[in-house]
């Protein structure tokens, strides 16, 4: 009896330890698939108080396979719940990256004036053709839910655009364009950007490319975005979104994006240089959400090209940054795409418990944690978060280069790739004497929002054992700085 006692105890500890190590360094608020591989957000789109959220996703492994769409929904966009996968792969071919609207007048004809449907706009990605030889083997198809996005059908007249015989021809970006009355697509061709109409999301028509002489363009072209955000005068700025891989201001996958005019045909921009949402190494294929209004939201993969697939997680590789609220300012005579973490984020941070640190002073934190706080532009500053191996990852302000920085050269595990122990930089947009900065830390990622989210960045790192410490060097000038517990949600 006491011997059945002893194994059985010895059977559910060693279980909760394996389950415990499978899911070493899952972050607590930020969105992971439960088990197996995910990239790219997908079809973000807002519809009766729910915010949807898909994603590529392939469950059976912890690396890239045939992708399906994951499928997440939450109230608030901080509180994620997992659903089931919502689009599986056919014999079209995989379920590549896209985006999901509301045919509120029906155009489609899938749903009914009273229920309008949701429709998927998505690349079919034909891996048998593409080994058969064939260039076409990238087309866009349609999926539409008439039960408030739970299941999903295919459209039975898939692809809706073909491919014309060029390799990459995808990440189908779709948006109502109130002025002319039409759909537009945002596609991402080779090394630009084509746009394309149509009346119902089944009928396309070829309108115009932008982007071949301009920006970054050291990788590939991905995932774009088109929407416009109002700047501080209530004047229309149209924003086009483009990934792109290899070829970031940190190396491997970013976001880079321009801003201009589209009059429902072409997009041009005010200017052919690149800005970037995110500098750091850690977020890539961002895009926005589509039916909220004027308030534009951007999630973002939180990992890169260079090492996702080899980064050490067990049982799932993969989270996606905290949501964000992107806006427009001014500094000087340029206009930036600022980014910071939603507000509803507020309701999850324990502003009634704050931490304060001295110059010299380290405290105990648990994860994940908020700091927020106010630094002078005339000093550097630097700010560590660590473990009792040593291992840490340090953010802080270089005023001589007027940068932040994020380095994770000595954060914890790093030989899954040569190049993942580095330090990290963006420049400093805002220009006022003191600098505010937010910054959210969890098991395994910090992300910085400094000036108010004019200057952004993602890294991820992987200690061996999770930061509980937070230390401000006596170096710094006599800042302090306060920090705040974040409420758990995974
Ligand atoms: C970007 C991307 C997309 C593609 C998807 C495939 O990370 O390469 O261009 O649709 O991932 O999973």
């Amino acid at each position: 009896m006491i011997l059945r006692f002893c194994l059985a105890s010895i059977l559910v500890i060693s279980s909760l330890t394996s389950i415990a190590q499978n899911d070493q360094h899952r972050p607590k608020i930020h969105f992971t698939p439960e088990k197996g591989w995910m990239n790219d957000p997908n079809g973000m789109v807002f519809y009766k108080g729910i915010y949807h959220l898909f994603y590529q996703h392939y469950p059976d492994s912890t690396v890239w396979g045939p992708m399906h769409w994951g499928h997440a929904t939450s109230t608030d966009l901080i509180r994620w719940e997992r659903k089931p996968i919502a689009i599986f792969p056919d014999t079209l071919g995989m379920i590549f990256s896209g985006s999901a609207v509301v045919d509120k007048r029906n155009s489609s004809g899938f749903g009914s004036a009273t229920n309008p449907p949701l429709v998927a706009i998505f690349t079919s990605h034909s891996a048998e053709a593409e080994k058969s030889g064939s260039n076409s083997f990238e087309n866009q198809s349609l999926a539409f839910s008439t039960d408030d996005g739970k299941t999903w059908r295919k459209f039975a007249g898939n692809p809706v655009l073909r491919s014309p015989g060029i390799r990459d021809f995808r990440d189908p970006k779709v948006m109502w364009h109130e002025p002319s009355s039409k759909w537009i697509m945002a596609l991402a061709v080779v090394d630009k950007i084509e746009f394309y109409s149509s009346p119902d999301l089944k009928n396309w028509t070829r309108e115009s490319e932008y982007g071949k002489n301009a920006g970054a363009h050291g990788g590939v072209w991905e995932c774009p975005d088109l929407f416009s955000l109002k700047d501080e005068n209530g004047k229309n700025v149209w924003v086009l979104i483009v990934n792109i891989n290899p070829g970031g201001p940190n190396k491997g996958s970013a976001t880079q994006y321009f801003l201009g005019d589209f009059d429902g045909k072409n997009f041009k921009a005010y200017a052919d240089s690149t800005k970037w949402i995110d500098y750091g190494p850690d977020e890539y294929a961002g895009i926005t959400w589509s039916n909220t209004g004027d308030r534009k939201i951007f999630i973002g993969w939180m990992s890169n090209w260079d090492y996702a697939q080899v980064v050490p997680t067990l049982r799932w590789r993969s989270a996606a940054t905290i949501a964000r609220e992107l806006k427009l300012k001014k500094t000087g005579s340029e206009l930036y795409i600022t980014s910071t973490p939603v507000d509803e984020i507020e309701k999850y941070t324990s502003t009634a418990e704050v931490h304060t640190l001295k110059p010299g002073g380290m405290d105990k934190m648990s994860l994940p944690c908020r700091i927020k706080t106010t630094i002078s532009a005339e000093s550097d500053f630097s700010l560590l978060f660590g473990n009792e191996s040593g291992e840490s990852v340090v953010i802080g302000y270089d005023k001589t280069a007027n940068q932040f920085y994020i380095d994770r050269t000595k954060s914890g595990k790093s030989n899954f790739n040569a190049g993942f122990a580095a330090k990290h930089t963006v420049p400093r947009f805002g220009n006022s004497s003191m600098i505010n900065l937010d910054v959210i830390l969890d098991v395994s990622s910090i992300e910085l929002f400094a000036d108010e989210g004019l200057s952004t960045m993602t890294s991820i790192f992987f200690p061996t054992k999770d930061y509980n410490r937070i230390y401000l060097p006596q170096a710094n000038p006599s800042t302090m700085i306060h920090y705040f517990k974040l409420k758990p949600v995974f």
